[in-house]
């Protein structure tokens, strides 16, 4: 499968390129032909990732190729990873923050529109992840929308991690987390649908709302606190993830929590880029259906939904949208 990945000479890049190559993603029997695109100016470093990929000697490595222009990069791609945007700078703004990568993901879209394989699926992981994506899409118009998705597998992976540590059971006794809304601190954590070794959970509210909920939406900042540079191979793992259960499927009926346009399930306005309880079904993400939303989580869903409605203002009042 050709993959294409943006930003390749980051930090997520370095953290996500060799497992790529390994099969971690797409399974040991497929080969992996790189694509991996930056900016001219980090061109000779992703050179010397190239140079160490092919040194490990990975059986499911082909090829490696690096290009500092969109449109070759992604020609033909079957899986395009865009992980490469705009860092918030000193006394930049959000606006300006959607402005700057509107400059990359409007030219990525229209690339991808141009060469991308017709089933492409695309995963953003830059941020603000969700609103690059809905850019990315608005400039693909003969790529259906849907495999346009955004990165929120990192936060769904923080929830289970942390309930796991709380109910001091393994990660895999949890399943029913979900993630919804944006990519950012209004995101809402939610598990009044989790069970824990298949048992409903027994939810300690008062630990959910004043412990629970900010430290998952909060946990990229803490990160960077302490790291003093945001989280790279959690979120390659995560990107990884994501992947492999969109191509794979998701295991036993299990969900877990994707960005995707909305087709407006859960009162979410239809095209907004939000993340949703989902499963990966004969390669397709599929919101959950039908699942009962308390006064609680209404609130919570209302609040980070509404946050990507004023970013979708934003970018289409700077036509960014097309
Ligand atoms: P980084 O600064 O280390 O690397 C980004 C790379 O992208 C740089 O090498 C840069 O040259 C490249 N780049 C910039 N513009 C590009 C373009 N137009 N085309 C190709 N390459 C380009 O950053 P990082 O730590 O790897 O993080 C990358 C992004 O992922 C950031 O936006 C970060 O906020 C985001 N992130 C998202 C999640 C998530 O859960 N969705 C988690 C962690 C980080
Ligand atoms: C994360 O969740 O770790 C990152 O998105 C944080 C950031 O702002 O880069």
């Amino acid at each position: 499968m050709r993959v294409t990945v943006t930003g390749a000479a980051g930090q997520i890049g370095y953290a996500l390129l060799f497992r790529i190559a390994s099969g971690a993603m797409l399974g040991a029997d497929t080969r992996v032909d790189l694509r991996l695109l930056e900016l001219p100016a980090a061109a000779r470093a992703a050179e010397g990732i190239a140079m160490e990929l092919q040194d490990c000697a990975f059986p499911t490595l082909g090829t490696v190729d690096v290009f500092d222009d969109a449109v070759p990069a992604f020609d033909g791609a079957e899986i395009a990873l865009l992980v490469g945007s705009r860092p918030r700078g000193p006394g930049m703004e959000r606006r300006d923050l959607l402005e700057a990568n509107g400059g990359i993901f409007a030219p990525q879209g229209r690339a991808l529109n141009a060469g991308a394989a017709a089933d492409v699926r695309v995963l953003v992981v830059g941020n603000p992840a969700n609103t690059n994506a809905l850019i990315a899409a608005a400039h693909a118009p003969d790529i259906p929308a849907e495999r346009f998705t955004a990165m929120t597998r990192l936060d769904h992976n923080r929830a289970v991690a942390q309930l796991a540590a709380h109910e001091s059971v393994p990660v895999h006794q949890v399943s029913g987390v979900a993630i919804w809304g944006n990519h950012s601190a209004t995101q809402y954590p939610d598990l009044t649908h989790t069970r824990v070794d298949g048992r409903p959970l027994g939810l300690d509210r008062g630990w959910y709302a004043d412990e629970f909920i900010p430290t998952v939406a909060k946990r990229g900042a803490a990160i960077i606190e302490a790291r003093g540079s945001s989280s790279a191979a959690s979120a390659a793992s995560a990107a990884i993830d994501h992947v492999r259960d969109w191509v794979a499927g998701t295991p036993g009926g299990e969900w877990t929590s994707a960005a995707l346009p909305s087709d407006g399930s859960y009162g979410v306005p239809e095209g907004v880029v939000s993340s949703f309880p989902v499963r990966s079904v004969a390669g397709e993400w599929r919101i959950v259906p039908g699942l009962e939303i308390d006064a609680f989580s209404r609130e919570r869903i209302d609040a980070s939904v509404a946050e990507l409605v004023e970013e979708r203002n934003a970018v289409r009042e700077l036509g960014l949208l097309g």
